[in-house]
């Protein structure tokens, strides 16, 4: 099966704003980049709409919303596919006491019949595909039989795409952040039930730092998803898109920075602050000579134009 997901940036909340993936899109031609999570509520209730704003040149990219209403998730799913995104996914996986409260994110791994419900109802009300992310599962519906049913009852639904963060959640006692290292991960899980969905596309994330580890997972699923690597060492996600799709025009790191100032230059004359789009800069020269003076250099930039002066006189290491 060919996969339209080999490579994937995971939606991460401040973090994957339009700005970072933009610029991630510099660096990473093919991936598919996916939002931060948007509530439906916030945009079927709030009319915040302008949370769905993103570049052309960012696809194909992905809406993830979160939510646990079917009639009010169809609603949302049908604004992210007017606004233009490739896709829209459900967040079944984020643990944090917010999104639980709201009984959504990984808390609805609980109820697969709720979740495949939210399914079928976005399926009805668009065209693009319907996605899903979560993880092995959560508290102590833990076993792979579990999962197995989960993923059956989705499947069921209509949903052929399934993102997998390969451990599972803990809804109480742990923080997000602790449930991102805390529960161990578990790749084999993922892959054997890529073999009993064999008809699915199973995309594997969760612990993938380097290029080895990530192009490894491919023999056994569709695509891998890369977050807080991503986002950390953007280059990395450069050079596996290269490694992956035999494009050899990867920009270097002097030149992303270089084609991202005009791109800057736009969002400064619509009234966007400058820090918002230049901390997603900041790894940029992870583990490089100059990484260090590069991002003293971006924490003391001073906003507005005399920031942007400034960046654009900065000779940034060439590596
Ligand atoms: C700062 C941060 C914010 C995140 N926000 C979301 C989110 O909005 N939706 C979601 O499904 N996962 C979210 N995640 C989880 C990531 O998508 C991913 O599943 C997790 O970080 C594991 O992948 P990694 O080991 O490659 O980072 C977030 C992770 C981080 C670090």
């Amino acid at each position: 099966m060919s996969s339209k997901h080999i490579l994937s940036v995971a939606p991460m909340m401040e973090r994957t704003d339009r700005h970072c993936r933009y610029f991630l899109r510099l660096l990473s031609p093919n991936s598919w980049l996916y939002t931060e999570m948007i509530t439906a509520s916030a945009l079927v209730d709030g009319r915040r709409l302008h949370l769905l704003k993103f570049h052309p040149d960012e696809h194909p990219v992905a809406l993830q919303l979160g939510g646990s209403e079917p009639e009010k998730l169809s609603r949302a799913a049908l604004l992210g596919a007017v606004a233009g995104y490739d896709e829209i996914n459900l967040n079944v996986g984020c643990p944090s006491e917010r999104v639980q409260s709201g009984c959504f994110g990984a808390a609805l791994m609980s109820e697969p019949e709720k979740v495949a419900d939210c399914v079928s109802a976005m399926i009805e009300a668009v065209e693009i595909p319907i996605t899903v992310k979560t993880r092995l599962g959560i508290d102590d519906l833990d076993s792979y039989e579990f999962l197995h049913r989960f993923v059956g009852s989705i499947s069921d639904a209509g949903c052929r795409t399934v993102v997998i963060h390969a451990r599972k959640a803990i809804l109480s006692g742990l923080s997000p952040k602790k449930n991102r290292q805390v529960p161990p991960l578990d790749y084999e899980r993922v892959h054997r039930l890529k073999s009993d969905f064999s008809s699915l596309e199973i995309i594997l994330n969760g612990g993938l730092d380097s290029e080895e580890k990530a192009v490894m997972q491919l023999d056994f699923v569709d695509g891998v998803m890369l977050g807080r690597q991503a986002y950390q060492n953007p280059c990395l996600l450069g050079e596996l898109d290269s490694k992956l799709f035999g494009c050899t025009s990867m920009l270097t790191r002097e030149h992303a920075f270089r084609c991202f100032l005009p791109y800057i230059r736009e969002e400064l004359n619509r009234g966007t602050p400058l820090k918002v789009m230049t901390r997603h800069l900041l790894g940029l020269y992870a583990g490089r000579p100059g990484g260090r003076a590069w991002r003293r250099f971006l924490g003391e930039l001073p906003g507005g134009e005399e920031g942007f002066a400034a960046l654009q006189r900065f000779d940034p290491p060439s590596v």
